[in-house]
């Protein structure tokens, strides 16, 4: 408790107490016809190809059991991902698995298909995750079996790529215009987008474009850069990426500045696994949060860091069946759904001492962190917030805001014009 870093919630000498702990987010803005009301604990994206299929059922049954959603990653949705009709949110990442044309492009057709499928809550473009931001990936033809292929619309026994980047966009205006596009093939469901946050400038272009365009997403899932990954490089699992608190305090603090917080919700996730950790996260500023290795621990996962070599010993992240058979769906649900129901009857016991009703109730006054052996803040001291629309009425005092905020352009994800110039003016 006096090492710096410590953190914790403060009570209250006037203590609630809530009988249910199922809370709950409503996602969707004006634009969308269809706002889903999502849990505020869910399972983030894993795909069917890095999760076994019975992982992958088992993660399914569990949020049908207890009301939350599954992420189906950017593998798209396998067929053990409709055997028992949890709720999903669909991720389109820059391969457009589940909704792409032979050459790899974006194919209209397949993804209305796909999402306008009951089970289909939202949908979530992926721009990138913490674990490797930046970094595309190589299915090996070996890997490529009948079923991951019939998930993904691809060959079988052929390399499958995702490119780093995505086709259908190249920049931060024709972006909005293809979540517009999304949400109206969609039947009108709320669309977003997941991110790690990397230049602020790229984050800042997006939000004009939101701006001008009246056109938007419905939610974004910010990733931390301490985010998991079945596979990825040493390198960009450690040093790349902004970590959560930050990430999650520029996205929220941009669009409350710009006046969008209203319209857009906020999902985050990056080492989540505890009511303590939702309680901290939303008191930053999230609408709900995501666990990915949280719900693998409770599939049996043991940490054995065996995930991109198939051998996975406890038969979660392995296409071996003679190592995922193992995996009982009936035992390892009732699991998943037990860990999401305790760990947000943790949550309510945490809020009700606080004498709170409900997480969104929390604000930065409630979280207190040790900076020091003789020192201990809250968060509202610890971290400026910006007041609404304060980017609109002029610069902001905060000083990433006033370094990039003026100058990000929404017709380009490039960085600010004057960055460039000094950078050659340093090479020359
Ligand atoms: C095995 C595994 C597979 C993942 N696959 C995806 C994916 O397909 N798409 C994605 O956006 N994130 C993927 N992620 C990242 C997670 O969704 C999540 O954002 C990240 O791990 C942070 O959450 P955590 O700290 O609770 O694990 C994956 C993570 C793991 C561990």
């Amino acid at each position: 408790m006096y090492a710096p870093g410590h953190e914790w919630i403060n009570h209250s000498l006037r203590p609630t107490h809530i009988d249910d702990s199922d809370f709950r987010v409503q996602i969707g803005g004006s634009l969308c016809s269809q706002p889903y009301s999502a849990s505020v604990f869910n399972v983030s994206a894993m795909s069917f190809g890095s999760l076994s299929g019975n992982a992958i059922e088992s993660l399914n049954a569990g949020a049908r059991k207890g009301g939350f959603y599954h992420d189906t990653g950017e593998g798209s949705i396998s067929r053990y991902h409709r055997i028992h009709g949890g709720d999903l949110v669909w991720e389109i990442g820059s391969g457009y698995f589940g909704c792409r044309h032979d050459d790899g492009s974006f194919n209209e057709e397949r993804f209305a298909a796909n999402a306008r499928d009951e089970q289909v809550k939202m949908i979530e473009i992926k721009l990138s995750q913490g674990a490797k931001p930046g970094h595309g990936g190589i299915l090996p033809a070996a890997k490529v079996t009948a079923e991951i292929a019939e998930a993904r619309e691809v060959p079988v026994g052929q390399d499958v790529v995702s490119p780093a980047g995505h086709s259908a966009f190249s920049t931060p205006l024709e972006l909005m215009a293809f979540i517009g596009r999304l949400r109206e093939l969609s039947g009108g469901k709320p669309v977003g987008f997941k991110l790690a946050i990397g230049h602020p400038w790229e984050w800042f272009a997006m939000v004009k474009a939101m701006r001008e365009t009246g056109q938007r997403p419905d939610f974004i899932v910010v990733d931390g850069g301490e985010g998991g990954t079945g596979a990825a490089p040493l390198e960009f699992i450690n040093r790349l990426g902004v970590p959560l608190t930050e990430a999650l305090m520029l996205a929220h603090n941009t669009l409350v500045g710009a006046g969008l917080r209203e319209e857009i919700k906020i999902g985050a996730a990056g080492k989540i696994t505890s009511g303590f950790n939702i309680a901290r996260t939303m008191a930053l500023g999230a609408d709900w949060c995501n666990a990915a290795r949280g719900f693998m621990f409770s599939l049996g996962c043991i940490q054995a860091l065996n995930c991109h070599s198939d051998k996975c010993p406890s038969g979660v992240a392995t296409q071996d069946p003679s190592r995922s058979r193992h995996l009982d769906v009936a035992d390892k649900s009732e699991r998943v759904y037990n860990f999401h129901h305790n760990t947000l009857k943790g949550l309510a016991e945490m809020l009700a001492a606080a004498g709170l009703q409900h997480p969104a109730e929390l604000g930065p006054e409630h979280i207190i962190r040790r900076v020091s052996t003789d020192e201990i803040q809250s968060y509202d001291k610890l971290f400026t917030f910006l007041k609404p629309d304060e980017l609109l009425n002029g610069n902001s005092q905060h000083t990433v805001f006033q370094n990039y905020w003026e100058e990000a352009r929404s017709d380009s994800f490039l960085p600010p014009a004057q960055l460039a110039e000094l950078r050659l003016t340093k090479l020359r």
